[in-house]
């Protein structure tokens, strides 16, 4: 049955062109991942006799075809679907898919109703502010793309549930929880971006606060879900239950959508998931038992990056809108660090490499310079071939007064102190172990390496981190293993 509503999604795809498709978020969800999505659906809604559906950005209603067979095989017998689809060319399979499902439901002694709202969804949800919420289960894909806050139609579509907008993919999360009943389930398969991005600080704490994260689904090879679209994204499938948070959360994994469902199934406390520590909340992902080990020991360190009181800022220096103080003439210009000046103990910059740039002592120079003093630089973006998420380098001051520094990069160091070189050493040692970088990647999915998500990193006191130096600095050596050895040490005593 599916698989013939999935050939009418193939037919309307290859009706549409790849611009077209990208305009609206068009990628739809494959026959498997269906399937996947719909075995989440819960005992809340499972023991019901009928039940209402609510689709958002339905495409040609894979999802909700999907829930709804599930549903109709462990014994519900009535199923009403609401499904929302701003595409007009779509409508019309939309209709074809759910009239397959009314005539076999029939033959199985059922009921299958639906309605197709040709509508924008996150202008027009279905619920009104004081109204009933209605739903008892939204199954969801929806597009995902930026807009801009300030004259966007969507900014003032949630503006009542939370502030800040980022991307339309957390409007649809947003609307389709607020448009379920109490104890409604919300299943949805989005970017990862929103469990650690700090635009999505609200939006996060929106969900959190109105639902039960129940479990999270994460495929360990990226970029395989959407086999035949052009998805860059690292996608997640979570399911949310409108009560109270459990103690617990379910985190399943698999190579990919083929093995979903016999993936991996460990539970973890929820303090352990979603960080009780800060109001960011962020939702961490450990991927495998070593991951959560990982996290577990973290959590033990005594205090956070900052509250040790290290700083870290992404550098001022954005390449493309400073060009005119550029130049390879050193005279009255210093060096700005980028990241292909990291070798493999120091950062170096001698202005003759072709990609050294200087930057001219002109006009408003100051602005986009800092003091030249120690800092650890920390790549923001790591390529695709770098095996690390974490890649850090002392910088150590030369006879410049200021430095620039490309905002592909982050400093780090503190406030109103120079740091001394056996604690550059243990910063720099500490953020390359193997350690740090495992536990940085149970917090973001990201190959950006975000300062507001290094600022929450648990870690050790100032002191520790100058003792790590020492003892590197007497080793002489920054080799992998010795750094990977002594950070263990560090992290065992705690
Ligand atoms: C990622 S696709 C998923 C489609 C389908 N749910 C599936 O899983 O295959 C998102 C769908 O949302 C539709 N869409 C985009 N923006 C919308 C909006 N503002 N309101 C309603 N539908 C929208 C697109 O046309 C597209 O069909």
């Amino acid at each position: 049955m599916l698989s013939e509503i999935f050939n009418i999604q193939n037919r309307f795809l290859s009706s549409k062109s790849q611009s077209d498709k990208k305009k609206l978020g068009q990628f739809f969800t494959s026959l498997e991942v269906s399937e996947f999505m719909a075995s989440l659906i819960g005992p809340e809604i499972l023991t019901k006799l009928s039940i209402k559906i609510l689709d958002a950005g339905a495409g040609m209603g894979i999802l909700s075809a999907a829930a709804s067979l599930e549903c109709l095989e462990k014994g519900i017998k009535e199923i009403h679907v609401e499904a929302y689809e701003l595409d007009t060319k779509a409508i019309e399979y939309l209709k074809m898919t759910y009239e397959l499902l009314v005539i076999f439901f029939m033959s199985k002694g059922a009921t299958f109703t639906f309605r197709i709202h040709n509508l924008d969804f996150v202008l027009n949800p279905p619920y009104q502010i004081g109204s009933e919420e209605k739903f008892d289960l939204s199954v969801i894909n929806p597009p995902y793309f930026k807009y801009n806050t300030k004259d966007s139609p969507y900014c003032k579509a949630t503006l009542s549930l939370y502030k800040g907008n980022p991307n339309i993919y957390a409007s649809f999360m947003a609307l389709c929880l607020k448009s379920l009943k109490s104890n409604g389930q919300l299943i949805v398969i989005v970017p990862r971006s929103f469990t650690n991005g700090l635009y999505f600080k609200n939006f996060r704490n929106y969900m959190l606060n109105n639902s039960s994260l129940e479990m999270i689904h994460i495929f360990a090879k990226r970029n395989k879900i959407f086999k035949s679209d052009d998805v860059l994204q690292e996608n997640i499938i979570c399911s949310f239950v409108k009560k109270e948070q459990s103690d617990s959360i379910v985190i399943s994994s698999s190579n990919s959508i083929a093995d979903a469902k016999k993936s991996n199934r460990n539970i973890y406390s929820k303090n352990l998931i979603i960080d009780p520590s800060n109001e960011q909340r962020f939702i961490r992902i450990p991927e495998s038992k070593e991951q959560f080990d990982i996290l577990e020991l973290a959590e033990k360190l005594p205090t956070t990056f900052s509250k040790a009181g290290y700083f870290i800022s992404t550098g001022p220096v954005v390449e493309f809108r400073t060009r005119e103080f550029h130049t390879t003439e050193l005279n009255s210009a210093v060096p700005v660090i980028r990241p292909h000046n990291f070798s493999d103990s120091k950062i170096i910059w001698n202005g003759n490499h072709k990609k050294d740039i200087a930057f001219q002592l002109k006009g408003q120079f100051e602005s986009h310079l800092v003091e030249s003093k120690t800092y650890i630089i920390l790549k923001r973006i790591t390529s695709k071939d770098e095996t690390k998420r974490l890649v850090a380098n002392i910088y150590l001051p030369n006879k410049h007064t200021s430095i620039g520094i490309s905002n592909k990069l982050n400093y780090l160091g503190l406030k109103n102190e120079e740091f001394s070189i056996e604690e550059a050493t243990g910063l720099s040692s500490f953020l390359n172990s193997t350690f740090m970088d495992k536990y940085f990647r149970s917090i973001s999915g990201n190959t950006q390496v975000n300062s507001n998500e290094i600022r929450v990193l648990k870690f050790p006191e100032r002191k520790t981190i100058k003792l790590l130096g020492e003892k590197i600095l007497k080793l002489n050596s920054n080799s992998q293993q010795i750094i990977d050895k002594l950070v263990l040490d560090i992290i065992n005593s705690n």
